[in-house]
């Protein structure tokens, strides 16, 4: 009862910003993301009789604590829905999306952990309903089991059967590239999960970022659909200052932002006036990714290696699904 699995993270260009049930990870909107190349964990799952509890290796190195247990919750689903409550799991992960690129690795380590744990515990899942158990774990990570472009559907019912990314267009269907840009400083201050639940609960700008939704993302699918970069990327620059904007609204206030995220969004902006078109987008911390054309990347990566504060460009191309190994 084995099974090894690979997925690759995401970067919303529409972002998933609340909840609207906490337990079963359901969105108070629906989003839209690109999934990358570069950026991935491979995970292999066993389960066997005779393990009497869950073990998880990262790296090589044994987890524990938080991060265990957020897997260990995550296996306790599989074991309900396959009606194996006494069957344990040995859990072993290699991350290949470098800390240096910025990318919480949180994504594609529970598309990969649920494609590996239901294959070995026997269950033969639709993409969909392997995106819904996704959810489950982490809630963007639903959207990692499809490459290229995909949109996670909010759903309305109450026990999130209608709550699972599906595919808007294959990897192969546009090159847009992203560079991830790492700045020198970048510990996290709010985790995304804080972050968003103090907005819903109290930002009075998160009504009009919910009303602003609909229109960006059925504007998006239809750039995405005649390749047109500028509208894809200026709509996935104003959707992510618009939930930025819904922090600096919350009580307490907070952003993400440090000084060198601004810088790099100027840089991005006067690559723009200069004629090269780049876009920014920014999730729940510091770094920012930068969207652009394959004919544009020298250009893109040296400028924004130049900007002061600045550790790393990391650069990706549009990414695949899940696949097992
Ligand atoms: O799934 P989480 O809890 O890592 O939240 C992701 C939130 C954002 O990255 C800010 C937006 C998104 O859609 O990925």
């Amino acid at each position: 009862m084995k099974a090894t699995a690979k997925a690759h993270t995401n970067i919303a260009l529409i972002k998933y910003w609340g909840k609207r049930n906490e337990r079963l990870i359901l969105p108070t909107n629906s989003s839209l993301s690109l999934t990358l190349d570069g950026f991935y964990t491979t995970t292999s799952v066993a389960f066997h009789e005779e393990f009497l509890v869950d073990s998880f290796m990262l790296n090589d190195v044994p987890v524990t604590g938080e991060a265990f247990n957020r897997v260990t919750l995550f296996l306790d689903l599989l074991r309900n829905l396959s009606g194996k409550a006494n069957l344990f799991a040995e859990v072993k992960s290699t991350n290949e999306v470098p800390t240096a690129a910025g990318f919480a690795s949180s994504a594609s380590g529970f598309a990969a952990l649920a494609a590996a744990s239901s294959r070995a515990i026997g269950l033969e899942l639709s993409d969909e309903e392997l995106s819904r158990l996704t959810r489950q774990g982490s809630g963007s990570a639903c959207r990692s089991i499809y490459g290229g472009f995909v949109e996670w559907e909010m759903g309305t019912r109450s026990d999130g059967l209608d709550s699972h990314a599906i595919s808007v267009a294959p990897a192969s269907h546009w090159d847009v590239r992203v560079a991830a840009v790492v700045l020198s400083a970048t510990e996290k201050k709010v985790s995304s999960r804080a972050g968003m639940k103090r907005t819903v609960e109290t930002s009075p700008f998160y009504q009009g970022w919910l009303d602003s939704i609909p229109t960006d993302l059925r504007e998006i699918k239809a750039a995405i659909n005649a390749k047109d970069f500028e509208k894809t990327g200026s709509i996935a620059e104003a959707n992510c200052l618009k939930m930025h904007a819904t922090t600096l609204g919350a009580n307490p206030p907070f952003t993400y932002w440090h000084d060198t995220t601004l810088r790099v969004m100027q840089t991005v902006q006067e690559m723009r006036s200069n004629g090269i078109p780049a876009y920014f987008t920014i999730d729940a911390g510091p770094n920012v990714k930068v969207l652009y054309l394959p004919e544009n990347e020298e250009r893109v990566k040296e400028r924004l290696q130049e900007v002061p504060g600045v550790n790393s460009v990391t650069l990706s191309k549009p990414g695949p699904g899940v696949t097992y190994l």
